[in-house]
């Protein structure tokens, strides 16, 4: 005999609880209406722990000692929606007027260095990827690498086996995807594999962005687009003036087409719609 156990719901002071939680260890800020939308996400991790409640499992995520349920709980929580060629404006602007300044350095050509901060399952990494090795086959001379990071280790998990289904590329041109992408055959038909000369471009981490950057160098190009809004406008000033800190003079910041830096305070010039440049 089947025997159905009844799952609890989510209370307000559960919701309470977790939502100051995700807010101190992920910067994302859960307003009350998203409180239906947390039991259903965290609905399916209580059941893969067998727990019948939730204050039962906010204990078990705050005494795991080794963090590990902490990374599954962001994983649950963050909204990783994302895609090919989003926001395309973006890309032709890097192409047309960033890459150009930044070939070369000093006399000496110096990589641009390019960061995709909150990269999801890959999509935007691997189209800054594209748009990177059409423009180093017609400029010789210029470098670039990718760093793509992450909280969310589900996404990343995506993002470095680089596969896709038929219905995530349809924004990719045919000319790249017959040059930078691997028709899957048998089993894995229906599927597209990223190239290793693409795949190669790109370098993938685990990085939380309310923590502190773990690098010196500088960056000439942030993307950090669609997670800002999930953030209170405090945490967004922060963000925006460590991006500024981790830029190099003369480098852009391109943000979502549904953010804005205007409502807090920033040190950036506009250098078009959601791109900004730190002034030398
Ligand atoms: C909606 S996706 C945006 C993906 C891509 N940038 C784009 O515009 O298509 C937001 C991503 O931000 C990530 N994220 C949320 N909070 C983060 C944090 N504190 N540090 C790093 N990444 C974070 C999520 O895991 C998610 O993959």
């Amino acid at each position: 005999m089947d025997i159905c156990f009844q799952q609890g719901r989510l209370t307000d002071d559960d919701f309470k609880k977790f939502s100051a939680l995700i807010f101190a260890k992920t910067g994302i800020h859960l307003k009350p209406e998203k409180k239906e939308l947390l039991n259903a996400r965290l609905g399916k991790r209580l059941r893969a722990c067998q727990l019948d409640s939730f204050s039962e499992y906010y204990d078990r995520v705050v005494h795991d000692s080794s963090g590990n349920e902490l990374v599954q709980l962001i994983n649950c929580v963050s909204t990783n929606f994302t895609s090919f060629f989003r926001e395309k404006g973006h890309f032709d602007f890097l192409s047309s007027s960033v890459f150009p300044q930044f070939g070369k350095k000093g006399g000496s050509t110096a990589p641009c260095k390019i960061w995709s901060a909150a990269c999801s399952s890959g999509e935007e990494p691997y189209t800054l990827a594209m748009v990177t090795a059409l423009y180093m086959a017609r400029n010789q001379s210029f470098r670039a690498s990718i760093l793509a990071t992450d909280i969310s280790t589900k996404v990343l998990a995506i993002a470095e086996k680089g596969i896709y289904s038929m219905d995530k590329i349809e924004q990719i041109p045919a000319e790249l995807l017959r040059n930078y992408f691997q028709k899957g055959v048998g089993n894995c038909s229906g599927y597209v594999k990223v190239k290793d000369e693409l795949r190669r471009l790109v370098t993938f981490r685990h990085i939380n962005l309310m923590d502190a950057f773990p690098w010196k160098e500088e960056m000439d190009v942030i993307f950090c687009r669609n997670v800002m809004i999930y953030f209170t406008r405090e945490t967004q000033a922060e963000l925006a003036e460590k991006f500024y800190h981790c830029l190099a003079p003369g480098g852009y910041l391109f943000i979502g087409h549904s953010e804005s830096l205007t409502s807090i305070g920033h040190r950036f010039q506009q250098a078009a719609t959601t791109v900004y440049k730190k002034i030398k």
